[in-house]
Order: structure tokens, then sequence, then C-alpha cells
């Protein structure tokens, strides 16, 4: 499952692997979990040799449980660390980098390998499971991704829907415009518009989609 930030992936792909009996990736919280690094290790993001050289030092772990989604880094648990808006701003600089794709795509299809899995990220019916028996891109109006997200930092007072949307806006740009795998819909991914669907809805959708092509 693919789409841009709030589209509303990270609950859909996790409500539909509960229902399915299936199990979850974030690769989102992979490359949050590698900025996380990055950041905390002085590397200056934005110079992309200076990353693409540390991109093999942190050890990622990711589980695959939807019910207890877990990232760790160096043997500690970041879940909370890599959604602050510092990793948020700064995610799409390391994410552009060849070297930092390329080390998390192995990782993302090592784990991938048994099967049964529902994976969300940006590129993964494009790139990292061109293959994938199901491929749904997720949309919806910028309106309402952005106060979906307002909402996930309201905690943080930086974060009101005007800044939010303008941070988002720049983070899509950069993610749909990259060299890099660049988020992009699969020739044969179904695109669902969440605008004005609910969860439930959207989920109910994706589970239909895979029991086709059981
Ligand atoms: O999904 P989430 O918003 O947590 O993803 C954080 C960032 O990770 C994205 O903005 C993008 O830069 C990067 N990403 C990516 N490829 C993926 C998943 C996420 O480049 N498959």
């Amino acid at each position: 499952m693919d789409g841009p930030s709030g589209s509303g992936k990270s609950s859909a792909s996790k409500g539909v692997a509960r229902a399915l009996g299936l199990r979850y990736l974030d690769t989102g919280a992979m490359y949050r979990a590698m900025t996380w690094w990055m950041l905390r290790s002085g590397v200056p993001v934005e110079d992309a040799d200076a990353v693409a050289a540390r991109a093999q030092d942190p050890v990622i772990v990711s589980g695959t449980d939807p019910d207890a989604p877990s990232i760790s880094v160096d043997g500690r648990d970041v879940s909370e660390p890599i959604r602050t808006r510092e990793v948020t701003n700064a995610v799409s600089a390391v994410s552009a980098v060849p070297a930092v794709r390329a080390r998390l795509v192995e990782l993302q299809r090592e784990i991938m390998a048994g099967g049964g899995i529902v994976v969300e990220g940006r590129d993964i019916g494009t790139v990292v499971a061109p293959d994938a028996p199901v491929k749904v891109y997720l949309t919806a109006s910028e309106e309402v991704r952005a106060a979906r997200r307002a909402k996930d930092l309201a905690a943080d007072p930086g974060a009101s829907v005007t800044v939010t949307q303008a941070e988002q806006a720049r983070r899509d740009r950069l993610d749909s415009t990259r060299k890099a795998s660049p988020l992009a819909k699969a020739a044969d991914a179904h695109e669902i518009d969440s605008t004005e669907l609910g969860l439930a809805e959207v989920i109910e959708a994706v589970v239909r989609l895979a029991k086709e092509h059981e």
C-alpha cells in the first residue's frame, strides 16, 4: 500500500493485516529510524555523501505485529522519537539517498520473504515488491491529509494545520520528485481515494480486493 503522507495508509494497512491475520510492515518507520540515527550521530542530513557514507551503520529492527508495531535502532526502541517534527522534516532528504534506499529495501525484502504481509510505503508497488498480488494506492485531498497529520501532532504546539500543511506539501514534493524511487502509483495498483471514506470503509475495500485475489 503506497500513498502520500496523511492518506491514512498506516491505519488502513494495520486494519487490513488484522482483518486477514497477516503481518504488517511500516517502511516509513524504517526511513524515520535511519533519519533519527543520522541526526543523533551529527551527520548533516542535507549532505547526501555524508549520509551515504553512514547508511550501513545503524542496526534497524522492525516488528511485524499489526497490534504492536515496533522499531528499534541499535537495540533502542525509537517508536516515539521517530515521530517528532525534527525527524519528519529531515526524512525526505535522507530517504532520497540511493545508498539508504538500497540498504532498507534489502531489509524490507528479507522481512517480506515469507509472504503473508501488508507493507506500507511510497515505492512498495513500484520497486520493493513489483510482483505483489494486491497493490493499493491510497490518496486523499490535501486538506484532509493535513487535518489528519495535525491531529497526530496535536501535542506539538507548533503543529497548526497551516504549518503542517506547508511541511507536508514540501515533504510530498520532495518524495515525489526525487530521482531514486519517487512516490508513484504502480500501473497495476488499485487507487482508493479516502477523502470521503471512513477507515472501516477503506479497510473493507482493500480486504475485498485481497479476497478477489485469493
Ligand atoms: O510513511 P511515513 O510518512 O512515516 O514516511 C516517512 C518518510 O519516509 C516519507 O516522507 C518518505 O520520505 C520516506 N519513505 C520512503 N519510501 C517508503 C516509505 C517512506 O521514501 N517506502
